[in-house]
């Protein structure tokens, strides 16, 4: 097995495991703590337009239901995700919510899935292109997907460094925890993005021009009550979770919780999300 099959197996199962699991459970929370990113990513298409949209790693669906919605009645979107249970939870979302433009959601893999060449007038993500185990490879399949002159329109993570509160849970947890080896910068997963650079790069690399890459900070909140269920459910945390015993459980939450007080106000949490918003033309 190659590296990039290694990344693109450990990728699948984490999504179609317990990282996707708690997407599911957490999924109210998750689009309201994101709305902000949402609201950028429709305000970016003209009203009532009759686009074709591709929503990668679309997840349980929040961005390409506020897309449809969005569209006019001629326009459609497909959001791509490689987690199955997210693609289902998506899926029956669509069954309970109209939208102006039809919707559908598949699952498959965005940097290998065989797209109809030239479909999409617009490629869009929140979050969901950190993960490609060969990103040219896959923005190059992305822009095969795209007509001449589609727009591309990407939100990704900033460095965790300026990112506090989502590395907040793993310091605090660390001294209670086996070591774990140190975040690998250009890995598959939640920071690959962070090197504006080499992101660029990348995009150039794929065949996408008039690549810009501009620092997006946006302000997320969530009711205090969600804090707990948040840090014990996702990201390195989260993951461990499931493979540890009641008593040390007990233990992380009483040392994690109170690292987070400085997001705390007025019973909300409150921080301030460093990414970088991303927009390219096939
Ligand atoms: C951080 S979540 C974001 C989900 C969604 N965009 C949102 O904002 O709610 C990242 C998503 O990317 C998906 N993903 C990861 N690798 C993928 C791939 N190669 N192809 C399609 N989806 C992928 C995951 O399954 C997950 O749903």
């Amino acid at each position: 097995m190659t590296m990039e099959q290694r990344q693109d197996h450990e990728q699948a199962r984490l999504w179609n495991g317990v990282a996707g699991a708690a997407w599911v459970e957490l999924q109210a929370t998750l689009d309201a703590l994101f709305r902000p990113f949402e609201t950028r990513l429709v305000a970016a298409l003209a009203d009532g337009a009759d686009q074709t949209v591709l929503d990668i790693g679309c997840g349980t669906g929040a961005t390409a239901l506020a897309l449809a919605q969005c569209l006019g009645a001629g326009g459609q979107v497909l959001g791509i995700d490689i987690s199955e249970p997210m693609i289902a939870h998506a899926q029956a979302r669509t069954r309970h919510q109209r939208t102006r433009a039809p919707v559908a959601f598949l699952c498959a893999d965005a940097e290998h899935h065989a797209f109809e060449p030239g479909r999409f007038d617009r490629i869009v993500s929140r979050f969901g292109v950190m993960f490609f185990a060969d990103p040219v490879a896959a923005f190059g399949n992305l822009r095969r997907a795209a007509r001449a002159a589609a727009q591309l329109h990407l939100i990704a993570w900033r460095h965790p460094g300026e990112n506090a509160f989502m590395t907040t849970a793993e310091r605090a947890a660390a001294p209670l925890l086996p070591a774990s080896p140190p975040r690998a910068p250009d890995a598959p997963g939640q920071f690959a993005f962070a090197d504006r650079a080499r992101v660029r790069l990348l995009l150039e690399e794929a065949g996408w021009r008039d690549v810009a890459i501009t620092p997006l900070d946006m302000e997320c909140r969530m009711p205090e009550s969600a804090l707990e269920p948040y840090f014990t459910r996702l990201g390195n945390l989260g993951r461990l979770w499931p493979s540890l015993a009641p008593d040390l459980r007990e233990r992380l939450i009483a040392t994690v919780r109170p690292a987070f007080a400085p997001f705390l106000r007025d019973g909300e949490v409150c921080f301030t999300a460093a990414c970088w918003e991303i927009a390219a033309t096939a």
